[in-house]
């Protein structure tokens, strides 16, 4: 049984890294493993099933609050996890999904795999001393010891790791969009995240033999289980509200207030005496949104007086200003919809469908131009369709096409990449992201962008 049990954790354990690496390794084996990881998970329940039974008996300790805290949160977060991971499915349950609920279950995967990642990792850190014993590493001081500055020198590079990859932004919802570099190893990707992993645990080994050495110093009489639970689980809520709901509901629910000329303020670039076009994509000017769309949801509008503005919108305004030349904005005849949420929805039947958008309107004559600004918002990773068709409708052979990319965390996805087939210009690599939050404060970075694109030589 003992060995059945470390088994199922030391299994758990290597699959961690590599469900978090998602799409690096292939959407279809991220599904299969996410069925594995379901798997150990429920067998590693039943095998521990006396901890639910103990739950309200015995004595609590600090070190037991803590666990018992951080297992209750780790189980919820699996549970979502594996009910909208079956959601948003799109290999082996697509039979099992439910029109509607797509969005919100990508965001709640998201979330609750980095919170799984992380309670995981610490749930790992206060079983280390047990594992440890089990293993008989205890009884080998040198080896204990050699063990011990290993992981320490890991921690250290997993601080690096933590923010190089930016995982505070996913625990704390501040990106919606799980972002992925195509062109970096795998092998990176893993080899950052099990180092921070072992930053948790090795942070959580260190709490709980803090804890069991002060506890036996310690005469304390106990508070009651139960209420202690009630407590910390309030007080985690709390906590919870105020770093996740709080961030969220203003940036998903209240529409940002600019003054549009002011954001868009900008000192003039030199281009010579290039033909500058820059053209834009906006949810903006697409979407048919209800009076009342800040109450629905304005995941990163922003409001001049009454009306509301894009963020692509506003920052092909900035290049305008700054690089001079023509403004074009492209429509569709059909209008998406007031709410976010279901804007995603009907993006994503539109690149599963792949048909092209009908654009309103005459498109200009591009051919004249050799410097074409691009602006437009990431769509499911990748160029949303009515930009595709603009690229494929318009002859750009004459120009290169200098990219802006706004996102809501994914950065540039795989934008670049993809845009490259669809149009006969030059599709440039210097291109700028913008993170749909500092849209209205992104002259300076767009700026100091255009700069390098004025420098470079048209075609
Ligand atoms: C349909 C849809 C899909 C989106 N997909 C992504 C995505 O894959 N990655 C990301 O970081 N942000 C994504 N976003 C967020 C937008 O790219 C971001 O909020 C952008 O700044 C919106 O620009 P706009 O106001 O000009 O439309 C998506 C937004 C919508 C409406």
């Amino acid at each position: 049984m003992e060995k059945r049990r470390m088994i199922i954790d030391t299994a758990m354990v290597i699959l961690l890294p590599f469900l978090m690496a998602y799409s690096l390794i292939g959407e279809t084996n991220h599904e299969i493993l996410g069925i594995a990881m379901g798997v150990l998970f429920i067998t590693h329940h039943i095998f521990n099933y006396r901890w639910y039974k103990n739950l309200f008996h015995g004595r609590y300790t600090f070190i037991r609050i803590l666990g018992t805290i951080i297992n209750l949160l780790l189980t919820a977060a699996i549970v979502l996890q594996m009910i909208s991971g079956i959601l948003v499915s799109k290999h082996i349950f697509t039979f099992l999904s439910i029109p509607g609920t797509a969005s919100i279950s990508r965001m709640v995967h998201l979330l609750c795999a980095y919170w799984s990642f992380m309670l995981m990792s610490a749930h790992l850190g206060l079983h280390v001393r047990s594992m440890s014993a089990r293993v008989g590493i205890h009884k080998r001081p040198g080896l204990f010891r050699a063990l011990s500055v290993l992981f320490i020198l890991i921690s250290g590079y997993g601080i690096y790791a933590f923010i190089r990859r930016q995982i505070a932004e996913y625990l704390f919802m501040k990106t919606a969009f799980a972002f992925f570099d195509y062109s970096e190893p795998v092998i990176f990707f893993l080899a950052d995240y099990l180092a921070v992993m072992i930053l948790t645990a090795t942070v959580f080994y260190y709490i709980s033999s803090f804890a069991s050495r002060t506890a036996k110093n310690s005469r304390k009489k106990p508070l009651k289980p139960r209420l202690i639970i009630i407590l910390v689980l309030l007080a985690a809520a709390a906590v919870l509200f105020v770093t996740m709901g709080m961030p969220y509901i203003r940036r998903h629910f209240i529409p940002v207030k600019i003054d549009r000329s002011q954001a868009a303020a900008m000192a003039a670039i030199d281009f010579g005496d290039r033909k500058i076009l820059t053209v834009q994509f906006t949810r903006v000017g697409n979407s048919a949104f209800d009076d009342d769309v800040a109450a629905v949801s304005s995941a990163s509008l922003m409001k001049d007086g009454s009306t509301l503005v894009g963020n692509a919108e506003l920052l092909a305004e900035m290049i305008r200003n700054a690089a001079g030349g023509d403004l074009y904005a492209i429509t569709t005849e059909k209008k998406y919809p007031s709410s976010y949420k279901d804007t995603c929805g009907e993006a994503l039947k539109e690149l599963n469908s792949g048909e092209e958008s009908v654009l309103l309107g005459d498109l200009p004559d591009t051919s004249v131009y050799d410097t074409v600004f691009l602006v437009y918002p990431i769509w499911w990773g990748t160029v949303p369709k009515p930009v595709e068709s603009f690229l494929k409708q318009t002859d750009l052979s004459k120009a290169v096409i200098y990219t802006v990319v706004t996102h809501g965390g994914s950065r540039e996805g795989s934008c670049i990449r993809d845009m490259k087939p669809m149009t006969s210009g030059t599709v440039s690599d210097n291109y700028l992201t913008v993170y749909d939050d500092d849209a209205d404060t992104a002259r300076d970075q767009i700026a100091a962008w255009l700069k390098t694109c004025a420098s470079a030589d048209a075609k």
